[in-house]
């Protein structure tokens, strides 16, 4: 079977107690933690920085922290982020005026990096730059909110960027991200997609082991 990651946004945990609510999706069987950093700029909200993902470091998480950087302009967030133990960083390239920098920014930082494309972004921008990606996230909502609708186009979408994935030979993960839940978990990786982020259908459930084992199953069917 394929390896595919589960990772649930602590978007939609409890801010108060974010430690143990980072700790209890992974021991519910979570592959590692996504963390949603939105500016009220290039999104219209705002959550948290690098001092929450280095206190969640503090705190001993150990797994990856896939960091999706929601903020223009992002430059001097990657290097903040990297400082604060980042695994993924990934931006948006309407983001940053100098996209290729910025991806070799974070991997000469010593994370893995990555782009993300909106609804509406064609694939176009990642054409040059395949060599510097470990990762192509799919945002299957529009950012800045969870609990939103999946937007069912990303799912040709998902099917493109996979093809472009696989005759480049490189070895870079397809994330989805908004909207994705046990119901719809098994299409989307029929698309291509290897990473799941889940943010509400996790958190806003009592028993998280419950709904990633039935992702699980999902994906195992
Ligand atoms: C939206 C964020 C998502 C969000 C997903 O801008 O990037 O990661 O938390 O939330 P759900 O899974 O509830 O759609
Ligand atoms: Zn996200």
């Amino acid at each position: 079977m394929k390896d595919f990651r589960i990772a649930p946004s602590i978007l939609s945990a409890d801010f108060a107690r974010l430690g143990e609510e980072a700790q209890a999706v992974l021991d519910a069987g979570a592959d590692m933690i996504h963390f949603d950093v939105m500016d009220n700029h290039y999104v219209p909200n705002l959550t948290f920085g690098p001092m929450v993902c280095k206190s969640l470091r503090n705190y001993g998480i150990t797994a990856d922290i896939d960091v999706h950087l929601m903020v223009k302009p992002v430059d001097g967030m990657i290097e903040a982020f990297l400082e604060a133990g980042a695994s993924y960083i990934t931006f948006h390239p309407e983001a940053s005026e100098h996209i290729d920098r910025s991806l070799q920014m974070i991997r000469a930082g010593g994370a893995k990096a990555g782009l993300v494309l909106n609804p509406a972004t064609g694939t176009d921008v990642l054409e040059y730059v395949m060599d510097k990606l470990d990762m192509i996230l799919l945002m299957s909502v529009n950012p800045g909110f969870g609990g939103q609708k999946f937007i069912p186009s990303t799912l040709e979408k998902a099917r493109k960027v996979r093809k472009l994935i696989d005759d480049s030979g490189y070895d870079i993960r397809l994330e989805i991200d908004g909207g994705v839940g046990v119901a719809n978990i098994r299409e989307i990786a029929d698309a291509g997609v290897d990473t799941f982020v889940a943010g509400s259908a996790i958190y806003n459930q009592d028993d998280y082991a419950a709904v990633i084992s039935q992702m699980r199953a999902e994906l195992a069917k």
